[in-house]
């Protein structure tokens, strides 16, 4: 019948639901603020923490008590201590997700987030409406920002490098292409899990302008829909179709199609919508889409059509222990 049966009662689990926007608004503020690398391994009061990062202590300690409630931070007697969950925010974790809190929390998600009332009504991309020409001029023209944004995309690619890695053999790819790779996270670590590969970053000139180095990486400045892409063995898009519509994505496709020799792959890392209605993260990230880029997530069908009618035909789905899958394109 699709009723979800709630363990709390109607109004409380709606009070939750809709007050729910502090938490990541605390988590944001507190992240920005650098509390996670000022508190080392001794519990901390709210006013040291203050102190040291420039706060106002009361409210530090009530955005505090509110991330605690989520797992983040522990009251320890009269301080605060580090959980698993905080010490992600460090800046210098392997595995630190600051950048992509960071990211999130910005004035440009929070500004869509407050004009979505209008998407409902028109469709238009809320982030259109907040910055005309929306989040690629917007971040071109914030150096700053767009920096954050690409460290974001390296943080949240931890869960994505892993998912690649186990799904897919590279060793037998000569020429790997990374399209709209960001910084060259993603490419770096598949070309140190495949020795005898080189590969090429394809982005935006000024981010391959602040792209990490590998010696058998070279980068290529360019745009996907009007610039030459490079002819290669294996074509990854990661995290780059569901920024788009359905017939930009079918033009990548295409470009991709122009210059791809016959036996190319082409490789679509996306996390995959599901069908019903159950919890996922890619449903939240569909409403980041609606609410920034124009683009959507979708299901694996959906997938599947954009790449016949850009010129590939589906090979195989592999799942991965992330929530992303990827889907494996022969040129058709
Ligand atoms: C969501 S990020 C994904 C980055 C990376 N593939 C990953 O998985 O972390 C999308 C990337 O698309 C790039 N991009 C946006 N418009 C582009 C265009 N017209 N041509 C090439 N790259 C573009 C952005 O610069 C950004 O690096």
């Amino acid at each position: 019948m699709g009723v979800i049966m709630h363990a709390i009662p109607a109004p409380a689990f709606l009070f939750n639901l809709c007050v729910g926007y502090f938490a990541p608004r605390c988590l944001h503020l507190v992240t920005q603020l650098g509390v996670a690398d000022v508190l080392g391994n001794t519990p901390m009061s709210s006013e040291e923490l203050a102190r040291a990062t420039g706060a106002h202590a009361d409210s530090l300690h009530r955005m505090m008590r509110m991330l605690a409630a989520h797992g983040v931070f522990e009251r320890r007697g009269h301080g605060w201590v580090h959980t698993d969950y905080s010490e992600h925010l460090k800046e210098r974790h392997p595995q630190s997700q600051r950048s992509f809190v960071l990211m999130m929390g910005n004035d440009i998600n929070w500004s869509a987030a407050g004009v979505l009332g209008g998407t409902l009504r028109t469709g238009e991309t809320a982030c259109d409406a907040v910055s005309p020409g929306g989040l690629w001029p917007y971040l071109r023209a914030r150096p700053d920002e767009a920096r954050i944004f690409d460290a974001a995309m390296n943080s949240k690619s931890h869960m994505a490098i892993g998912a690649v890695l186990q799904g897919m053999d590279f060793h037998r790819y000569e020429h790997i292409a990374d399209i709209a790779g960001g910084r060259g996270h993603i490419l770096t670590a598949i070309l140190d899990a495949a020795p005898r590969a080189r590969g090429t970053l394809f982005d935006l000139p000024d981010v391959v302008a602040h792209a990490l180095t590998h010696p058998r990486m070279k980068g290529q400045a360019g745009d996907f829909f009007t610039g030459p892409l490079p002819r290669a063995d294996v074509y990854l898009l990661s995290n780059v179709l569901h920024d788009w519509t359905d017939p930009q994505a079918i033009a990548i496709f295409r470009r991709i199609r122009e210059v791809a020799p016959p036996h190319a792959e082409v490789l679509v890392l996306e996390m995959m919508l599901p069908e019903g209605s159950e919890p996922h993260p890619a449903v939240a990230m569909d409403l980041i889409m609606l609410s920034l880029t124009g683009g959507r997530e979708r299901t694996q069908g959906e997938y599947d059509i954009l790449l016949a009618e850009g010129g590939f035909k589906l090979d195989r789905i592999i799942s991965t222990d992330s929530p992303y899958s990827i889907l494996v394109g022969k040129v058709a």
